[in-house]
């Protein structure tokens, strides 16, 4: 979809909340620790490229999700290493091994598959998966980590690391988490072989089970100043988000009671009142169940009323104002502010989640 740069509804990236953000992260956990940085889906919505430009001084590394989005990164310039978290189909080896790009290897059938179709492994820089619980990819037991390690060096790949991701880390019950970190650190302990990088931490790991860090770790969504877990467990230092949503009062207009707002007639005026329209929509991420929640407007919470459209909301104002008028839909105004957390709890989703699902058609502008 094509950014919409003469629309006034934009994203403000603030690029140093994300460096800052970074710093406090490493300040909180043992010295030492390797930190990658997770750039994945256009780095949670802000810019992967942006993202990783501003704080590669900062890292040792970025985790990307598929091959193009490594590919963007190098593309760019990057130089720092680039670990492909999901599982990277055996032809895509070779252009992988020519970008320098690391990738997953998650089972004894991929390297199987490899093999099979005669690609050549040799000098594949690899970091084994293990499923320790969360169910998606990843080898299940020490014996098949131990041979795929093996496989894998013997036809030439460099195993640079061995790493796990744990489904409960941002969760008050840590019953789950220790039983994962209890497989992986076992299995860990018992290789024979050992690759040099040992990672199993993401953000929540990062900041509420520090101690159990291996020597690396993941950091994605508290780079960009969001709570891992949401509302249930608190942040333990302050971090600051890294991303506000703005647009304008386009329109307004008063109506009488009676006279119905939106799509299905959903909303109908029981008085007299102002309706502002503000140019966002369910293709820009403003979904239709937010129909309900608000938006700031002059320091006050203003109501999504009627349906979200396509391209446009509508808000009940508490009087009229000029069109331009400045709507925060993600961010601080006044003494009041809407976090991407806030928005999550109305969609009944996570901060990932309404980040992410930002199109490209709100243009984004950086600070720093
Ligand atoms: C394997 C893996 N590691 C790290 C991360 C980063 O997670 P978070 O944003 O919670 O730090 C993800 C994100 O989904 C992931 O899939």
């Amino acid at each position: 979809m094509i950014s919409s740069f003469h629309r006034p509804t934009k994203a403000i990236i603030d690029l140093n909340a994300i460096s800052e953000n970074i710093k406090v992260v490493q300040k909180h956990i043992p010295q030492g620790k390797k930190s990658f940085a997770v750039v994945k889906a256009n780095a949670y919505g802000h810019g992967a490229v942006k993202v990783a430009k501003h704080v590669h001084s900062l890292v040792d590394g970025f985790c990307v999700s598929n091959i193009d989005e490594a590919l963007e990164l190098r593309e760019a310039d990057i130089e720092e290493a680039i670990l492909i978290l999901g599982v990277v189909m055996p032809d895509e080896v070779p252009l992988a091994v020519k970008c320098n790009i690391s990738i997953a290897v998650a089972s004894l059938e991929w390297l199987e598959l490899a093999l099979s179709e005669g690609i050549s492994l040799k000098g594949l820089k690899a970091h084994v998966k293990v499923d320790s619980g969360m169910g998606r990819i990843g080898v299940r037991s020490l014996d098949d980590a131990e041979k795929l390690i093996a496989g894998l060096k013997k036809v030439g790949a460099e195993v640079e690391g061995i790493f796990t991701h744990f489904a409960t880390a941002d969760e008050v019950d840590q019953t789950k988490f220790n039983e994962q970190l209890q497989f992986f650190t076992n299995l860990v302990n018992n290789l024979s072989d050992k690759p040099p990088l040992v990672h199993a931490s993401n953000s929540a790991t990062s900041i509420w089970h520090s101690e159990t860090i291996f020597n690396a770790v993941r950091l994605g969504i508290v780079i960009y100043g969001l709570n891992p877990s949401g509302t249930e467990l608190a942040l333990p230092y302050p971090l600051k988000p890294s991303l506000r949503l703005e647009s304008v009062l386009v329109h307004v207009k008063e109506i009488a009671p009676g006279s119905s707002v939106g799509y299905g007639a959903t909303y109908v005026a029981k008085e007299k009142q102002f309706i502002g329209t503000i140019p966002i929509g369910y293709a820009d991420g403003w979904t239709r169940d937010l129909q309900g929640f608000s938006v700031l407007i002059d320091g006050q919470f203003c109501e999504i009323v009627g349906r979200v459209s396509m391209d446009q909301i509508t808000v009940r104002l508490p009087k009229n104002y000029p069109l331009g008028t400045q709507v925060v839909l993600i961010g601080h105004e006044g003494d009041h502010e809407i976090s991407a957390t806030d928005v999550a709890q109305k969609r009944k989703t996570i901060n990932y989640e309404v980040l992410c699902l930002l199109s490209d058609r709100i243009p984004r502008y950086y600070e720093w």
